[in-house]
């Protein structure tokens, strides 16, 4: 190799160590582009003027000084790509991504319909007194039923309708059981409300299911009657649904209760003319009622000469349907998040 030739392969080399450190400590992309041009610029490009003089070289030396220029520009170019990939992965981190991405919607959790009733329902009757009690599930046959004056042969103590757990044992039936429990524990005057699921042998259908949640509620005191049950629960049902709400009581029948009733609600999800949640009625019943059978009083040992109390056992889940729009009381069943999703900021 002629000295010529020693002397450019050794500026090639010092060439692309200089281009390197410059491409390292560049800060921006800017910078690199006029790095490219410094050195690989067709006219004027430092690697470039190089190649140029190859033509002036012995054959032997033009292709060893051209395979070493041509690696150099390649190594160069090769650094200029990456450093200029590692900058805009930079950018996108420093301005917090892609702007024009969708975003991922934040998972907000939301209170189940039913209980946001039982919320409500227990707001409304704390402002009138009434505290609140819990009980357990597994219930006696007793407190589920003799205590309050069902006959022995009645259908619902049938195992065909009833989840018996052992003899006398049973998953309570409906809620009604905790008035025992309370009227037990204190003594008059009492006013409660009592949440809670209950559990029945029943198919799972548009009208069943086999666990469902009720409120109960109780007031006993001296001088109760029918006149405080109507006023209360139709107090309760505006401050429920709207102000002007129209509500009716039919008499009915509960072993507990003399006289019974219940008390429907003008439907709420077609306004009264009719609709399939109504049952093309245009009312929607939501509680039964009644004036507490003095045999009751008698089984836990309250004076039925100086007590009176009126009750109710409401179903959360056709009020939720009615309050909320529901037409179809299984979809409260379904766990299907858009229907929660349209109730997280409901009260
Ligand atoms: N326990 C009844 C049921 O499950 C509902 C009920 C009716 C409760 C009248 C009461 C009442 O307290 O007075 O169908």
């Amino acid at each position: 190799m002629s000295g010529r030739a020693a002397d450019t392969v050794a500026a090639l080399a010092a060439l692309q160590q200089e281009a390197e450190r410059a491409i390292r400590s560049a800060g921006g992309r800017d910078d690199l582009q006029r790095l490219k041009t410094e050195y690989l610029g067709r006219k004027a490009g430092r690697v470039t003027a190089i190649l140029r003089e190859l033509p002036g070289l012995e054959p032997d030396d033009r292709r060893l000084v051209g395979q070493q220029a041509n690696a150099a520009k390649a190594a160069i170019e090769r650094l200029l790509e990456e450093a200029d990939a590692a900058l805009a992965e930079r950018a996108r981190g420093a301005a917090g991504a892609d702007l024009t991405m969708p975003s991922r919607a934040v998972w907000r959790g939301a209170k189940h319909p039913v209980t946001l009733v039982v919320d409500r329902v227990t707001a409304i009757f704390a402002e009138l007194g009434f505290t609140r009690y819990v009980g357990p599930e597994v219930e006696t046959e007793r407190n589920n039923f003799t205590a309050l004056n069902f006959p022995p042969d009645h259908p619902a103590l049938d195992m065909h309708d009833t989840l018996y757990l052992g003899e006398g044992v049973v998953l309570r039936t409906h809620t009604s059981p905790l008035q025992i429990r309370v009227m037990e524990a204190y003594p008059p005057p009492i006013r409660v409300l009592m949440p809670g699921m209950c559990y029945r042998r029943d198919p799972f259908d548009a009208a069943h299911a086999p666990v469902f949640s009720q409120v109960e509620g109780l007031a006993v005191d001296e001088g109760i009657s029918f006149v405080d049950l109507k006023a209360s629960l139709t107090h309760f049902a505006r401050r429920f649904f709207a102000p002007g709400v129209m509500v009716r009581f039919r008499p009915s029948f509960f072993p507990f209760t003399e006289p019974s009733a219940e008390m429907d609600v003008q439907c709420q999800v077609c306004g009264g003319p009719g609709c399939p949640t109504c049952k093309y009625t245009g009312w929607s019943e939501i509680m039964g009622c009644g004036m507490v059978d003095p045999a009751v009083f008698e089984a836990v040992g309250v004076d039925p000469e100086r007590y009176t109390g009126w009750a109710f056992g409401m179903g959360p889940a056709r009020m939720a349907q009615q309050l909320y729009g529901i037409p179809d009381i299984r979809a409260e069943y379904e766990a299907d998040m858009r229907l929660h999703d349209q109730l997280v900021d409901a009260t």
